[in-house]
């Protein structure tokens, strides 16, 4: 280390990646399905390259999943307040007693988070539990018991947030019956959505066709508004594979919760902190929404936490949720560290989406299974497509893809039915950007053969 290209001396999986994933299928519940479709077995990491247990260095455009925006094995300036802090404070009971790190991050993340009112912070350890602490706040707020939530939507996968979740059918089963009084309705996706309409072409009427949905379908023949405590949305649905709404639609979302005194939750567990170009992915669409989640990318890659920013005026009184780990200080630390290091980066994430475009939206008229091509930032999503006309998903050549670059030495993560992300670490150069999005086409063109 440092590289400067991958190296994929063993064709992955090699032998000591074939040992791990046995022992690892036999001893822990996994969500990996089948053990051919990554067979990536990471020994350790630097920057934004992966060293597999048998050698392979390999370039990472997927951040662990939005987490490690800022590298492996995180900042050093991260590494370095941990470091610090861990001979100082690490855990003091933050929902106990009190410790300024956390009352220093409360500070910093009410201050960025959109919206020019008062806010507060609950913490806690990951994207669900900050979505579940936003339920609660919902609805011990507003004393309503219904809420809304997308279709290809995803919020977590404990009891509520699981109810919030809508992306794949295998997260819920044999789970029912999770938490009820969630009413699932479809998400302003251009590509693909009810009604057919090319949201490219005309977002405007998508837009119109989900309010009216909501409107009509949903207040005047399922549930009264007047008990809706909620609407949960990504500002761009991640798991469910990357898809960006049209550009009003968050505003237009917002005229129909004003009305019925409905709040707004942002879930930016996977796109917050950077990786849109802004530093909440909100920030795109122009609206202060009542509650913003965030996880993932918070503690850095060093620390797992979460939180969920809100109104203060929605405040439950004190007692009413709680944990044991929420404001953990070196956690706080390491989150305020990250802060401060990823507004540096934000301007170059908007370079950076100028050559993602560039190189990935042409894919769509050269290759046959591309079907469309969507980003923000460094946030983009590729689905494939068995013919462009029926747009039916091929997941076959999305995993091909995913392989032909793994063993060309570029780490990928599929989303969605069908799709491919695009997430690099947000410290890429331009170099290893150029570098990656070669390989990604190299990738494309061999899954056509
Ligand atoms: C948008 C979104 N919300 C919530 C979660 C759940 O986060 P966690 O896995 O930390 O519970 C995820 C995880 O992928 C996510 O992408």
């Amino acid at each position: 280390m440092p590289y400067d290209r991958p190296l994929v001396k063993v064709e992955p999986p090699g032998p000591k990646a074939r040992e791990i994933m046995k022992k690892h299928h036999e001893l822990v519940m996994t969500s990996t399905h089948d053990p051919e479709d990554l067979p990536l077995v990471i020994e350790r990491a630097e920057g934004v390259w992966f060293v597999d247990v048998d050698g392979n260095v390999y370039l990472d455009f997927t951040s662990s999943v939005a987490v490690n925006n800022l590298g492996y094995p995180t900042h050093p300036e991260v590494a370095k307040a941990i470091n610090e802090q861990l001979s100082i404070l690490a855990h003091a009971a933050g929902t106990d007693f009190y410790n300024p790190y956390q009352v220093t991050l409360a500070e910093l993340l009410t201050s960025i988070a959109p919206g020019n009112f008062g806010k507060k912070v609950f913490f806690s350890n990951s994207g669900t539990e900050a979505n579940e602490a936003a339920l609660k706040i919902s609805r011990y707020s507003t004393n309503r018991k219904y809420f809304i939530s997308f279709i290809g939507a995803f919020h977590g996968r404990t009891m509520g947030s699981l109810s919030l979740t809508a992306s794949k059918p295998v997260h819920k089963k044999r789970y029912y019956m999770t938490m009820p009084g969630v009413i699932h309705v479809p998400y302003a996706n251009p590509y693909r959505n009810p009604w057919r309409i090319d949201g490219y072409e005309n977002p405007d009427e998508l837009v119109n066709r989900v309010l009216d949905y909501i409107e009509y379908w949903v207040f005047e023949h399922q549930i009264p508004a007047e008990e809706v405590a909620a609407i949960f949305f990504e500002p761009i649905q991640g798991e469910g594979g990357y898809v960006v709404p049209p550009k009003n639609f968050f505003c237009e979302l917002k005229k129909l919760a004003d009305k019925h005194g409905i709040l707004l939750v942002d879930d930016e567990v996977q796109m917050g902190l950077g990786r849109t170009g802004k530093m909440f992915a909100i920030e795109n669409f122009g609206i202060a929404p009542d509650i913003v989640t965030l996880a993932k990318a918070l503690g850095a890659g060093a620390i797992p936490i979460g939180a969920t920013v809100f109104r203060r005026e929605l405040d439950p009184e004190p007692g009413s949720h709680s944990n044991t780990f929420g404001g953990h200080a070196l956690a706080a630390v390491a989150a305020i560290k990250n802060i401060e290091v990823t507004k540096t980066l934000i301007p170059r994430v908007s370079e950076l989406e100028k050559l993602f475009c560039e190189k990935l939206a042409p894919l769509k008229d050269k290759y046959p299974a591309v079907g469309d091509v969507r980003g923000i930032g460094l946030a983009w999503g590729i689905e494939f497509v068995k013919n462009k006309k029926t747009k039916e998903h091929d997941p076959k050549t999305r995993n091909r893809v995913v392989y032909e670059a793994l063993r060309r030495g570029l780490v990928l993560l599929g989303c969605g039915k069908s799709s491919i992300r695009l997430i690099p670490p947000l410290v890429v150069t331009e170099e290893q950007a150029k570098l990656g999005l070669e390989i990604f086409e190299e990738a494309v063109k061999a899954a056509h053969h």
